[in-house]
């Protein structure tokens, strides 16, 4: 049973559809979103507009933008969209213990939050050491490990921005375990690795909207498939194809 439900944009009170967020054509073309599934997946090109989505959804549960638990208040750029006050929520009848929104992109400007919070908060949730100390995957880890516990809300940016193919096992190792205890997980990713969790929903963020699709489907899994299968033909072809004079 999930913590949040549906998403929904109400589509009649947007004043203006040709001004960012809502000009992207992700944006545009939006409106329901179901997660009926402990682990969901945003996928697409860079630029789609998952960040600005998985911010907005964060936004309107509670969350500072920028990242952290929802008791997080720092702010350190201008602003982030207005899409979430155009979101409707659709909430399960439980409510989540914990959660955490983290972004790759703003993640060491959360650890420095985290050390303002003192030792005490660092020594019990966080692991001891101050994330500054840690390498940023270490730090990551720590935190998935440390922080993230059971029946949690948790939204994730391109988590895997910081980990090494062994880590992003490790970290789908405690998103099952954290699974298993009743957490709720959405996550933005470009990882093969990260989106291969079984019976997760994926939802391919086109500018035609956002569809769900298989694993199997998805441009990360067959690009990085044919990739690996032959990297010196695919070099070969790509390589040829851009600079046919060479
Ligand atoms: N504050 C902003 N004002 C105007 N455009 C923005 C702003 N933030 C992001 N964008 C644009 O919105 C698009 C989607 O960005 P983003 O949500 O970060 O994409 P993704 O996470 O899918 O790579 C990008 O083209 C980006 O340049
Ligand atoms: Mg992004």
């Amino acid at each position: 049973m999930n913590y949040l439900k549906r998403i929904r944009l109400a589509r009649s009170i947007v004043e203006d559809f040709d001004t960012y967020p809502f000009c992207l054509p992700l944006i545009r073309s939006l409106s329901t979103v179901e997660f009926d599934s402990s682990v969901t997946f945003f996928v697409g090109a860079n630029g789609a507009g998952k960040s600005t989505l998985l911010e907005a959804i964060a936004v309107a549960l509670g969350f500072n933008a920028e990242g952290g638990s929802r008791n997080f208040h720092f702010t350190t750029r201008a602003s982030h969209s207005h899409l979430h006050a155009y979101l409707d929520i659709a909430r399960g009848t439980r409510k989540p213990r914990t959660g955490y929104f983290l972004r790759a992109e703003s993640f060491f400007n959360v650890a420095t939050e985290v050390d303002q919070l003192g030792s005490d908060i660092i020594a019990g949730a966080y692991g001891g050491r101050s994330l500054h100390e840690q390498s940023h995957g270490e730090s990551f880890l720590t935190l998935m490990v440390e922080r993230f516990t059971s029946n949690g809300l948790y939204l994730l940016d391109e988590p895997e921005a910081a980990l090494s193919p062994t880590s992003q096992l490790a970290a789908l190792a405690r998103i099952h375990n954290l699974v298993s205890q009743g957490s709720q997980f959405l996550i933005a990713t470009h990882s093969p690795i990260l989106m291969a969790y079984p019976g997760a929903t994926i939802y391919a963020c086109e500018r035609t909207g956002i569809s769900r699709v298989a694993y199997q489907d998805t441009e990360h899994y067959r690009t990085t498939r044919d990739f690996l299968q032959a990297p010196e033909q695919f070099l070969r072809e790509l390589l040829n194809a851009d600079s046919p004079g060479v």
